[in-house]
Parts: C-alpha cells; sequence; structure tokens
C-alpha cells in the first residue's frame, strides 16, 4: 500500500496550514483567499485555511466522482480495512488530534475523544451491509434486494466536536461505498483535516475523502445546491439546516439533518441527588454548554425543588474556568457571535423574571484576556413559555422549571420544538419506564445525563431536531439506496 506523502506546505505536526483536500491533493482555494484560524481563549492565530466557494465545491465534486467507482466496486472487507487502519491512526496520534481540537474549540482536555472507537464500529459495518431475498410468484423467478451507495454525498459539521463530527458522517458515508465532499466549519477546520490528512495515510484512496474549507454562505451553499451531490447529512443550528433542506429539496436530493436540542432533565423526589446532581452540572458545563445534547433544561418535582437548586448552584461554583492549557472544568465559547448571543440569553432570562442564581457574568483580567468567556450560569423560576426555556443558548446556562406532577412533567419536558435528548432522574423502575415511552426524544437517558454507556446507540432528533439517525449500525446504511432485482430465465422453463 503506498502512502501518499503530504505536500511540503504542511508542517510535521499534523496541523495543515493554508490547504483543503481535493482529490487527494493539498491545494489551496482558487480565489486564494483564506480564513483566519484562532484559539477562542486568548484569539491567537493558530493557522489559515482556504476560503472556497462554488468552484471549488465543484472541483472537489469532480474529484470524488472519478474516485466513485472504484472505491464503490473494492470489496466491501477491504474498505473495512482500510477504515480500521484510519481508526488506528486515529488512536496513534490521539494526543496531537485532542490538542488540535482543544486549541481551535478553545476547551481544556475533556478526555479521550471518542473518534477511533466510533470508526471502528462503523468500520464493521462496511461489510455486513446487506440486502434481502424475496419470495417471488413462481419458482423460476428470483427476487433479492441489493444496498448500493449514492455516489458523491456531501457533509456540513459544526464547530462544537469537529472531531467526532467528521468521523462520524465521513466514516459512515464511506464506508457504504459512496465518496465524499466535506465542508467542516470555519471555526474548526483543523481537526477535520488532521483527520483527513491520516485517512490518506492509512490507504484510503485519494478522492474518496474530500474536504474543502470556507463560509457557510459561500462553500456551504453551494454543497447542497450541487446537483450531482447524491445525497446530504447536516449538523447545526435550525436555521441553517432549514436553508440546506431547501438547497436539497431544489435537487430532489435526499439528507438528513442533527439540529441540536433542548433537552430537558426531569429529576423526580426519589432521584439520588448526589449522582445527579455532579452529572447535570457537568453535562450543561462540558464544551461550555456548547453541545446538541447539553441537558439545559432542569425540569423539577416541587417537593424536591429547593434542594435541588442549592446543590446544583454549590456544584456550579466548583466549575473552573480557563484557558484550555490549564487544569480547569470550562473554556471559553468559541467566537465572539456566540459569546454575544449566550450573553443575550442570559440578559432575556433576567428580564422575563427567571432568578439568576449564579452566574451571569464574563470572568475578566488576568488569563481571561480576549478570550470569549462566560460563567455557569442558574436560572430558577424559569416558566415554560420564556426564552431561554424554549430556545438553544449553546452555552453552560441551566435553567430549572419547577412541576406538580408527573403529568405536568412530561408536558412540560415536551413543550419545546426540540426532541433531540431527555434525561430522567429516579430510582423507581415505573417511573422509569413510563417517563422512557412518553418522552419525545430520539435518545432518552435514565440516570445519565448525555447518553453514555451505549454502543452503537443510533443518535439524532425527534420533531425539530430533526431527522435521520447517525452514529448507530443502521448509519450505514442510511448512505444507501436499495435496489430490488428480480430475475427469469430468457426462456422460461414452468
Ligand atoms: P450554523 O448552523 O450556521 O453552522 C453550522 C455549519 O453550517 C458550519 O459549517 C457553517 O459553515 C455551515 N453553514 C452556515 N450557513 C450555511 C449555509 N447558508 N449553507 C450551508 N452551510 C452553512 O451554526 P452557527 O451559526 O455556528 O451556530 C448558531 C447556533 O446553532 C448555536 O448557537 C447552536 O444553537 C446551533 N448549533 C447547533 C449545533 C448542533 O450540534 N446541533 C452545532 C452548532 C450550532
Ligand atoms: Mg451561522
Amino acid at each position: 500500500m503506498t502512502i501518499t506523502t503530504p505536500n511540503p506546505t504542511l508542517t510535521d505536526s499534523l496541523l495543515v496550514d493554508g490547504a483543503q483536500l481535493i482529490g487527494g491533493e493539498w491545494v489551496p482555494s482558487h480565489t486564494a483567499r483564506t480564513i483566519e484560524v484562532i484559539n477562542p481563549a486568548n484569539r491567537e492565530h493558530l493557522a489559515s485555511v482556504p476560503r472556497s466557494d462554488a468552484s471549488d465545491i465543484d472541483a472537489a465534486v469532480e474529484a470524488a466522482e472519478r474516485a466513485f467507482p472504484a472505491w464503490r466496486d473494492l470489496n466491501a472487507t477491504a474498505r473495512a480495512a482500510l477504515l480500521f487502519r484510519w481508526a488506528a491512526l486515529i488512536e496513534d496520534n490521539l494526543a496531537e488530534l485532542d490538542q488540535l481540537e482543544s486549541q481551535e474549540v478553545g476547551r481544556p482536555h475533556w478526555g479521550p475523544p471518542p473518534m477511533a472507537g466510533q470508526l471502528r464500529f462503523i468500520a464493521g459495518q462496511a461489510d455486513k451491509v446487506q440486502g434481502v431475498s424475496l419470495p417471488t410468484y413462481s419458482p423460476d423467478a428470483l427476487g433479492f434486494t441489493l444496498r448500493e451507495p449514492y455516489g458523491v454525498v456531501g457533509a456540513i459539521i459544526p464547530w462544537n466536536a469537529p472531531g467526532p463530527m467528521f468521523v462520524t458522517e465521513v466514516g459512515a458515508a464511506i464506508a457504504a461505498g459512496n465518496t465524499i465532499v466535506m465542508k467542516p466549519a470555519e471555526d474548526a477546520p483543523l481537526t477535520p483535516l488532521a483527520l483527513a490528512r491520516l485517512s490518506i495515510q492509512a490507504g484510503i484512496p485519494a478522492g474518496v475523502i474530500n474536504v474543502v474549507t470556507g463560509y457557510g454562505h459561500e462553500a456551504g451553499a453551494a454543497l447542497p445546491a450541487h446537483p450531482r451531490i447524491r445525497r446530504m447529512g447536516f449538523t447545526g443550528s435550525p436555521f441553517t439546516g432549514s436553508l440546506i433542506m431547501a438547497a436539497c429539496a431544489e435537487n430532489l436530493t435526499p439528507l438528513h439533518l442533527e439540529l441540536g436540542g433542548k433537552s430537558p432533565q426531569v429529576v423526580f423526589p426519589d432521584a439520588d441527588l448526589d449522582v445527579a446532581v455532579p452529572a447535570m452540572v457537568s453535562g450543561i458545563t462540558l464544551n461550555t454548554g456548547q453541545i446538541c445534547a447539553a441537558g439545559s433544561r432542569v425540569v423539577v418535582l416541587r417537593s424536591v425543588h429547593d434542594e435541588l437548586v442549592e446543590r446544583l448552584a454549590t456544584q456550579m461554583q466548583k466549575i473552573t474556568v480557563g484557558p484550555w492549557n490549564q487544569p480547569v472544568n470550562m473554556g471559553p465559547l468559541i467566537n465572539e457571535k456566540q459569546h454575544d448571543r449566550v450573553l443575550g440569553y442570559i440578559e432575556a432570562g433576567k428580564d422575563a423574571g427567571a432568578e439568576l442564581v449564579t452566574g451571569g457574568g464574563v470572568p475578566r483580567g488576568g488569563d481571561y484576556g480576549d478570550g470569549f468567556f462566560v460563567e455557569p450560569t442558574l436560572f430558577d423560576g424559569v416558566s415554560p413559555d420564556m426564552k431561554i426555556a424554549r430556545e438553544e443558548i449553546f452555552g453552560p446556562v441551566l435553567s430549572v422549571i419547577a412541576v406538580d406532577d408527573e403529568r405536568e412533567a412530561i408536558e412540560v419536558a415536551n413543550g419545546t420544538d426540540y426532541g433531540l435528548v431527555a434525561s430522567v432522574w429516579t430510582r423507581d423502575v415505573g417511573t422509569a419506564i413510563r417517563m422512557s415511552r412518553a418522552l419525545q426524544a430520539g435518545q432518552v437517558a435514565v440516570n445519565n445525563a448525555l447518553g453514555a454507556a451505549v454502543i452503537g446507540g443510533p443518535f439524532g432528533g425527534y420533531k425539530s431536531s430533526g431527522f435521520g439517525r447517525t452514529m448507530g449500525a443502521d448509519s450505514v446504511l442510511e448512505w444507501t439506496q436499495v435496489k430490488t432485482v428480480s430475475m427469469r430465465p430468457a426462456t422460461p422453463t414452468l
């Protein structure tokens, strides 16, 4: 297996500066323009990436089209082996990937990223894509289904977990035999580029994975608008998701969308608060609350409300905030726009009459410097109609809503447009079962915050949180289309 040597503009580290990957070549944008990538903890320059547009997307689609027939026809076990090799290289380079992601996202190290494991799970599905044999009306006929890749597909990912999201979308799409054009977020494209570099090193052929960097309204918009993109995947905001879906509608391109959430944490009086409180606080402060699955609404039965709020406040005050390279629990927000947005929600909460229990401010001075920091924030006395209870804040802001009984808990928990994750905290199995059925969410987590401890669980939303499922075994099937084949002999014998 030959290993493509990255071109000399690349440093020895995994950092790719000033180039994107099209057809196995590291190239600038045809516009020659670039976007600066900074560390949001201190606005330090990390690298530049090409600021691409529709022409670069077109070049990448062409490269992916050239690579498609051979990739489709490579036997599925060989495709799986290449993905396994990519996963091994990711594991070998985990420390550097983690550092890269921490720097561009600005967060402190958050434990080993799940990338290699996730990719191995998907790789294992590559040669398990199967059709079915079908009954026929007469014994001389044969009927079966084939699951085939779409061809050239596209994906757009956000900046909050660029590594895992890159692997999730790209892994499943190429495991199914598609070739892909990926547009990472302008704020965090460096981990995706590094992962793409490792994919080439793993021997995944040129043009199977193409990464085109740039802004959403330029490079991003050109991807679903491209008539030869046969399927799309998108993770990000509902607003942009709806634009993507409209562009796909023009070309009748199928897609899946993952659009975030306003995930409830329903706390019953019999919950083990020693477990629930730290988990809820870490769930809303991990990655500075910039996680689609973050449990941002606490829906609590009134009898345990006062004790819970007091304990949540105490726990939140223990969260240390600072730059990525210090032993802190929480880093800054990703950029100035998100900083303004989160502070705007905090103001909206106060204006609406919610009680600010702790946080709400911006840590200043010393190491905080120019970083986009905000304090972990707890609001009590929140009512379900308030903006902070309905909209995704994407910051470390937790809202507590008190309810009288289980029926009201269900009504409030289900009372937003979103439906991504819902947590239930209880010791009672009956309550857990009833709530698991009643909650409108793609993931229900009983006595855990982010849906932990499951391997290969399908991930996706109900309602406006989107549709389609990633991460599970079925995610590979989502990138395939079904062909029914029926056969008869040229000259019937019966
Ligand atoms: P966004 O949805 O605008 O950005 C996500 C991706 O879409 C980025 O790669 C961006 O370049 C691309 N994009 C933007 N406009 C586009 C367009 N017109 N056509 C094609 N691609 C486009 O999200 P943004 O503005 O960074 O964050 C705003 C809010 O979105 C956050 O506060 C959060 O509530 C939500 N969000 C949810 C995420 C999730 O995991 N579900 C991830 C990121 C943001
Ligand atoms: Mg945007």
